[in-house]
């Protein structure tokens, strides 16, 4: 059988050969990308992970390599012998790096031939995901993909980089683990020699990464895999990429300075400069303003508090809401001039279809005409002492709603952003970071009827908010923050409790009993009582943060092997059902 490679050595990628290169004997291989066949002549280019060059068969006279040249198909795997030809003026192709040249062919060797691909590699047509998921290989090999997965390679390299500069430690933590609470449901993996037992994949390697500060690691890094079993959506897949990060003796300020200069080298890789430092903001103003704890920058529209105006207005809806303790609050859409009517109706059904009572709208015409969905009710006056005080000029529309103020924020919010995303406000190079603060250290979990942690329970609170725990403890606020970049949760961190009387104590406030405590995590508390630095840390999603990099909607654009909405892969199949006796020797009977 003849040598695998058929004596072929590369000498160029398919994306290396230039002007200087004419007259070089090269050697490229790669696939077939497309084949043109002009008769006489035959072109083909050839496409490796470098780039596509063109290769010419340019050879009439030679019966039997065209005979070979004109069974090529694409995704055939060849080898090009040739010389470097420069492309006459009028064929120079500028959409390719190596347009400028041609390969005109002395030996063409086939290495394998290839079945017709289920969707073309060469046009950027169409295809519906599931099959794309399904024939991965072939997606991979698509422009979009190659250079996603290239960008994630770049990104991953130079935030290694960053992080040696900067004195941090790779270490790798185990996977097969016990469980740690990051509120999803654990993937288990059952143990063959001690029946009836489970180890769990991590959800995060939280709990080891405080250890190794415990065990004076100082900094640790890790870019590591983590496993949810969770509701899934574009951003949230059952096995993710962090960027985990923890230091001995960090306060806030220590994560974000450590943060920000590495986001500028990210961003670096796509030829972007953002600024710093990055807007900071609490999560109640987050709420607020936004009505939501990563909030979206990039199209201004904050809403606001509209008591004021309607204290005493004869509207009696916002009048008894706002005596009941609710709130009356609004955005402002300026530019709106625009608006059919029966577009602004369109965003009224949607807030109804969101579950609010009401959406009431306001506007100036580009004439200064005001109308109003509640112009009988409210009469002209308030309406434009209204306008007046939300600052909407002709051409603006205000927005309002009226209730609890969480719920009225919340709505208001949802409307803010489907409306933004509708009218094209939201730039996908417009990079708006911030870091979300002051997170509540507690949650009310209203069905189990107790506080469950907000972060995770290893959350230090606020210094200032220890004595409020203790008689309000769903006013405390934790040391926790989120990076949040146009939208979206991209890290989360906190500093750590490294006392271990405290972490017993937020043990009790969510209700985790002594002997549960012990069972979780007791390695973890006892581990604590030996000479614990101070300490904090942070996880990014690297998956979200290249998927805004590639300018990505999902995730699944930016990992080679994503799992579907249903959390399958259907490449292999996975999962899938296996051998009884592999179930017999791991103890395990299923139910059907
Ligand atoms: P957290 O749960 O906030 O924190 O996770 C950190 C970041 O990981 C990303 N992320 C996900 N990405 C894709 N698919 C998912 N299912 C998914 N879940 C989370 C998000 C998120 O901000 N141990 C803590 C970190 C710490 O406290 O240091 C943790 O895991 O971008």
């Amino acid at each position: 059988m003849a040598e695998q490679l058929g004596g072929l050595t590369r000498t160029h990628t398919c994306g290396a050969l230039r002007l200087d290169d004419v007259d070089r004997e090269v050697v490229l291989l790669g696939w077939v990308h497309r084949v043109r066949d002009l008769g006489g002549v035959l072109f083909i280019d050839v496409r490796d992970r470098g780039g596509v060059t063109q290769v010419v068969f340019d050879v009439a006279d030679d019966d039997a390599m065209m005979a070979k040249a004109k069974r090529l198909r694409s995704e055939f795997v060849v080898g090009i012998e040739g010389r470097v030809r420069r492309r006459s003026a009028e064929t120079v192709n500028p959409k390719l790096e190596t347009g400028d040249v041609e390969v005109v062919v002395s030996r063409l060797t086939v290495l394998n031939e290839a079945k017709t691909p289920p969707f073309p590699v060469a046009e950027d047509s169409p295809v519906s995901e599931d099959v794309r998921l399904r024939y991965r290989y072939i997606d991979l090999r698509r422009p979009r993909l190659q250079s996603n997965i290239g960008l994630r390679h770049r990104v991953m390299m130079v935030m290694r980089r960053y992080f040696d500069d900067n004195g941090f430690w790779e270490i790798e933590t185990p996977i097969l683990t016990k469980s740690t609470p990051e509120g999803a449901r654990d993937y288990l993996v059952p143990s063959r020699v001690h029946p009836g037992e489970f180890f769990a994949l991590p959800q995060s390697p939280q709990l080891f990464k405080q250890i190794l500060m415990i065990s004076g690691m100082d900094r640790y890094v890790q870019i590591c895999r983590c496993f949810r079993d969770e509701d899934l959506r574009a951003d949230r897949q059952p096995e993710f990429t962090q960027v985990d990060i923890e230091m001995a003796f960090a306060r806030p300020e220590t994560i974000f300075d450590l943060i920000e200069p590495l986001m500028k080298d990210v961003f670096r890789v796509i030829g972007k400069e953002i600024t710093t430092p990055f807007l900071r903001m609490s999560y109640a103003e987050a709420m607020a303003v936004y009505g939501s704890d990563k909030p979206d920058l990039r199209c201004g529209m904050p809403i606001q508090d509209m008591r004021e105006v309607f204290r005493d207005c004869p509207f009696r809806v916002f009048k008894e809401i706002i005596a009941g303790g609710g709130t009356v609050r609004g955005f402002v859409v300026p530019d709106a001039g625009g608006y059919s009517r029966s577009e602004v109706d369109g965003i009224v059904d949607e807030a109804k279809a969101l579950g609010a009572t009401g959406l009431v709208w306001a506007r100036r015409a580009e004439d200064g005409t005001i109308t109003s969905s509640v112009m009988k009710a409210l009469g002209e006056e308030s309406i434009r002492a209204a306008l007046d005080a939300a600052g909407v000029v002709n051409g603006g529309i205000l927005l309002m709603a009226a209730g609890e103020p969480d719920a009225t924020s919340k709505l208001l919010g949802q409307i803010r952003l489907s409306l933004a995303k509708r009218k094209g406000m939201l730039n996908p190079e417009d990079y708006r970071f911030l870091w979300v603060v002051d997170f509540p250290l507690l949650d009310w979990d209203p069905e189990e009827k107790r506080f469950v942690a907000m972060h995770h329970p290893f959350t230090s609170p606020v210094d200032e908010d220890l004595a409020v725990m203790a008689t309000e403890p769903g006013k405390a606020r934790a040391k926790a923050y989120d990076l949040v970049l146009n939208g979206s949760e991209v890290g989360g961190g906190s500093i750590r409790i490294h006392d271990a009387a405290l972490q017993s104590r937020i043990f009790e406030l969510l209700n985790i009993s002594e002997d549960e405590a012990k069972k979780r995590f007791g390695f973890f508390v006892e581990a604590l009582e030996h000479g614990t630095p101070p300490h904090g840390g942070l996880a990014l999603g690297l998956d979200r943060l290249v998927a805004i990099l590639a300018n990505e909607n999902s995730i699944r654009e930016v990992i080679a092997f994503p799992k579907t909405a249903t959390a399958v892969d259907l490449m292999s199949g996975a999962p899938s059902e296996v051998d009884p006796r592999q179930l017999r020797e791991l103890h395990i009977a299923t139910r059907t």
